[in-house]
């Protein structure tokens, strides 16, 4: 582990949360800041990699030597990935993805009636990882996820490991002010080679590093 162990490799980075528009105005969103993912990126260029980053919502600014790409949606983000995963060694997928999004973007901004509001209906999104893991662009990608889990945290993190098809799963805890908007970021990376290796709390920078080393060790 350490400088230059990823040089020459390709990796691409989401960050971010989506918004799904409701109207010209109106979103549904997350709270996620992309520290985590900017994060990924910038430990990922410290050794040597080539990086993409795409960046969904975010107030950070560009890391330099990245290759940013800025996206709003899901449909969005989902373009890019596709876009850029095909030439990567490895993917990670840490942008928090909307599970949902609006069935119809209404083209005017929406106004009160005086009555009932109309309600939104939701339509269910592409699981954008699932999509990368079913169609690897070459053997030996590495393809990683995220997770969130409050409780059960290595056997939710097991069962979604397996559905989604990845290489290594991170599986934040989450509550207690860890995770979403903070600093400091603590985890388990589960791999789908049974191996399970516990990140203790601390700067995401220290978590980034830990997700590289398995990645590295997986492309060597
Ligand atoms: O199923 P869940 O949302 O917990 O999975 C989280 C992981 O799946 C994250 O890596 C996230 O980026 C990814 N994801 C995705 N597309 C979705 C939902 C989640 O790629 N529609």
């Amino acid at each position: 582990s350490g400088p230059g162990d990823l040089a020459g490799r390709r990796v691409v980075v989401s960050a971010g949360g989506t918004r799904e528009p409701i109207d010209p105005v109106r979103f549904i969103g997350n709270r996620s800041s992309g520290r985590q993912g900017y994060a990924l990126a910038v430990t990922a260029l410290a050794r040597g990699a080539e990086v993409v980053l795409v960046s969904a919502n975010t107030a950070l600014p560009d890391p330099a030597g990245a290759a940013v790409r800025r996206v709003g949606s899901t449909a969005e983000l989902r373009d890019a990935m596709h876009e850029e995963s095909g030439a990567a060694d490895a993917v990670v997928m840490a942008a928090a993805v909307a599970d949902f999004r609006p069935a119809t973007t209404t083209p005017g901004k929406i106004k009160k009636t005086g009555g009932a509001p109309a309600p939104i209906a939701l339509v269910e999104n592409p699981d954008i990882l699932l999509e990368l893991t079913r169609g690897r662009a070459h053997d030996g990608q590495v393809v990683v996820g995220f997770a969130a889990e409050t409780d059960h945290v290595v056997e939710n993190g097991r069962a979604k490991l397996a559905r989604k098809g990845c290489d290594l799963l991170v599986v934040n805890q989450v509550g207690d002010g860890l995770a979403f908007g903070t600093a400091d970021n603590q985890a388990v990376v589960l791999g789908a080679d049974g191996s399970s290796t516990d990140i203790p709390t601390g700067p995401k920078e220290d978590l980034a590093d830990r997700v590289w080393d398995l990645v590295a060790e997986r492309l060597s």
